[in-house]
């Protein structure tokens, strides 16, 4: 920790907390919004003599950073950025000075990098090894490369608008990269969910300290390098403006800090205005301003220009309405057209390629250089946020994305049943299970039955020496293997696996056609392996099962451990049928009818919510559906299961107590199996249907 960083300031209620990096909330009101503070004056008799010969990296101002040196081991020589004038621009729009802070020259091609750099140093040294993060695409590019490098396993929730090529590159890095289908903020929210419910650090982005204070350099950087370029007098200078395209407003918050701390130890003689410029689609800090509001109504964007998608800045604005109303600053937005325009503009007229979200911050200063907005001789910066590289597709193929669908038919459920849904698939798609077995028509049917269940991630190894390899690599979650194989067999597997601390956690479930010695089976137990005989279809459907309720996946409890599948369980393995019914009476006569007939398992749901949860957790054959019922009604939860492209295979009977017009019935009837109307309610031909449903 630098020296000099003397305390954290809650935002919120002004309360003084101890210079902790590791604080996520303030103890005294709960804020998360929190600021470190340093000494001033102690570090203003050493700037700027002391930092001019050091190293050109943002590391060069670390008195004031919460971190007093580069963790070595991750650093990449972030920051320091040339500040380079915009000639043609000057000329086109008779105009000087513009500069431009070329933040492409990051690591990861962005301005996020200085944040990632901090942020993922601090985890670092907190000895965290696994992070959450929602991006719009940079960060998440960015966070993914420092946590490549220092070792932390990234979760890096992106939402589906985010180019393919960004999603890819993060995958390179390594990131476990989520794309969900929502907004921005969803993300973010279904982000927030994930890591508490898997007790994963949360990263805290522009309300936490690292973040800020990383931006700040940009503050530090441009006073220091406009000074040199601009005075002969050795001291720093602010410019005039500071423009950047904003989408939660990290990047102005922190380099308005950082203005302020040098203008507080009396470095620079002025402040610079703010241009905080949005896409138009997207513009709610731009429209609470202009309104004169406070606080700022979230928006659902409607921009092309994902990266800068925060519909609910939150706490954010009223932060940047204050500094922008302090010194004279604007807020304005910028049609897409227009952004693409001047993205070309710039382009083709002074070498610098930029992605859309810059070119936002450009079109901004066009229109501000063309309503005179900026006056004669001000000296302008505009941040250069970034232009990213891209990976390409055949390096990574298709399976570098989990896909969380949060909208049913582009509309959003927003319900908190949708997300727990949507967080379980997840949890089943970042599960990875490994199959070892030399034969693979029976890796085919364990794989084919798994992902009829659930979507978990299925690696395959034909022997126990592939399977090892694979296991060191990246171990999985479970292991399913078979006894006899050639080169190394299951027992020698088990027995290395067991042997080393790395592995020996991992869960081993035994599939085997053998039939087993005394010893053969002792030694299995040693190991703390299940043991399951293959036996075609239902065994295997059975071993399935038994494998998600291991993997403590929402099967019920009673799925009992080291158990060998026999012809009687196999006969057990009844269909289950989820009965959802408001009415006792109704209920009871379908279960009567139902079990009367021996031949399935019936479980029972008294309104559509606990419906809906019955179906996640059971993945029943077949769902027995009435209309009109309490918390959610019968077409919600249809809706629902159409949404996920596993439960919209489970038939569905709607039995309705309600006439139906004709054209709800033909509508049902895309949906569900058959639709059955309780006044002309037929046990016969209940039953009929049902058999000819699940065959
Ligand atoms: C290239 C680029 N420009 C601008 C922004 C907006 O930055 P801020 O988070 O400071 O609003 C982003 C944010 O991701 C970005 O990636
Ligand atoms: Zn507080």
């Amino acid at each position: 920790m630098s020296v000099y960083f003397t305390q954290i300031a809650c935002l919120q209620c002004g309360q003084s907390l101890p210079p902790d990096l590791n604080l996520l909330r303030c103890p005294a009101c709960g804020s998360p919004w929190l600021d470190a503070r340093y000494d001033y004056a102690a570090v203003a008799q050493q700037w700027p003599s002391v930092v001019a010969s050091r190293d050109r990296s943002l590391w060069r101002y670390a008195e004031l950073l919460p971190l007093a040196a580069p963790v070595e081991t991750i650093t990449m020589g972030e920051g320091y950025t040339s500040l380079t004038r915009l000639y043609a621009y000057e000329t086109l729009y008779n105009h000087q000075p513009i500069f431009v802070k070329d933040e492409r020259q990051g690591p990861t091609s962005s301005f996020k990098d200085r944040q990632a750099a901090l942020a993922v140093m601090a985890l670092h040294q907190a000895g965290i090894h696994e992070c959450v993060l929602a991006s719009t695409g940079n960060a998440g590019a960015a966070y993914a490369a420092y946590c490549a490098r220092a070792g932390i396993k990234l979760w890096l929730f992106l939402t589906s608008l985010v180019p393919s090529e960004k999603m890819r590159e993060a995958a390179l890095y390594g990131a476990e990269v989520v794309k969900v289908s929502g907004t921005y903020d969803e993300t973010k929210h279904v982000a927030a969910e994930f890591a508490q419910r898997k007790g994963i650090h949360l990263d805290g982005g522009a309300k936490a300290v690292p973040g800020k204070e990383a931006m700040k350099t940009l503050a530090f950087e441009i006073a220091e390098q406009l000074g040199l370029k601009l005075r002969q007098d050795g001291r720093w200078q602010a410019p005039d403006w500071y423009i950047q395209a904003v989408s939660g407003g990290i990047g102005p918050l922190g380099v308005w800090k950082g203005f302020s701390e040098l203008h507080q130890m009396g470095l620079i003689d002025h402040m610079p205005k703010l241009g905080i410029i949005q896409a138009a689609g997207c513009a709610p800090m731009v429209q609470a301003f202009a309104a004169g509001k406070e606080q700022a109504d979230p928006v659902i964007p409607r921009t092309l220009i994902t990266v800068l998608a925060t519909g609910d800045p939150g706490y954010s604005y009223p932060q940047l309405r204050q500094a922008v109303l302090s010194n004279g600053g604007v807020m304005r937005a910028i049609e897409d057209g227009a952004t693409f325009e001047a993205m070309r503009r710039l382009a083709s007229k002074t070498g610098f390629s930029v992605e859309p979200a810059t070119a936002v911050a450009f079109a901004g200063l066009e229109a501000m250089l063309q309503d005179k907005t900026i006056q004669p001789g001000e000296v302008v910066v505009v941040n250069c946020s970034g232009h990213t590289f891209t990976a390409e597709s055949h390096i990574l193929g298709d399976q570098y994305v989990h896909d969380l669908q949060l909208s049913v038919n582009g509309k959003s459920p927003r319900t908190q049943d949708g997300l727990d849904a949507a967080i379980r698939i997840l949890d089943e798609q970042v599960t990875t299970i490994l199959l070892v077995d030399d034969n693979p028509a029976d890796r085919r049917l364990v794989k084919r039955l798994l992902h009829r269940y659930k979507q978990y991630r299925v690696s395959e190894a034909s022997n126990g020496a592939e399977a090892l390899k694979i296991i060191r690599e990246e171990p999985p979650d479970l292991v399913i293997t078979d006894l006899t194989m050639p080169e190394m067999d299951g027992f020698t597997l088990l027995e290395t696996l067991k042997q080393h601390p790395g592995t020996a956690h991992i869960p081993v479930v035994v599939a085997s056609a053998k039939t087993l010695s005394e010893t053969d089976a002792r030694l299995l137990e040693s190991y703390d392996a299940s043991v399951w005989t293959k036996g075609g279809e239902t065994g295997t459907r059975q071993l399935v099962e038994y494998v998600a309720g291991a993997l403590g996946h929402f099967l019920p409890k009673e799925s009992s451990p080291h158990k060998t599948v026999t012809a009687e369980v196999i006969a057990a393995a009844k269909p289950r049928v989820v009965i959802i019914e408001d009415n006792p009476l109704e209920r009871r006569l379908a279960r009567r009818l139902l079990e009367s007939d021996g031949s399935f398992q019936v479980i029972e749901a008294v309104d559509g919510r606990e419906g809906l949860k019955a179906i996640f957790e059971h993945r029943p054959d077949l769902v027995i559906l009435d209309l009109m019922l309490p918390e959610m009604d019968g077409l919600t939860v249809l809706q629902a299961l159409q949404g996920d492209e596993y439960l919209r295979e489970i038939p569905v009977i709607v039995v309705s107590a309600k006439e139906l017009t004709q054209a709800e019935r033909d509508q049902l009837r895309s949906h569900t199996h058959s639709v059955m109307e309780k006044g002309a309610f037929d046990r016969e031909e209940f039953l009929y249907v049902v058999h000819n449903i699940l065959g």
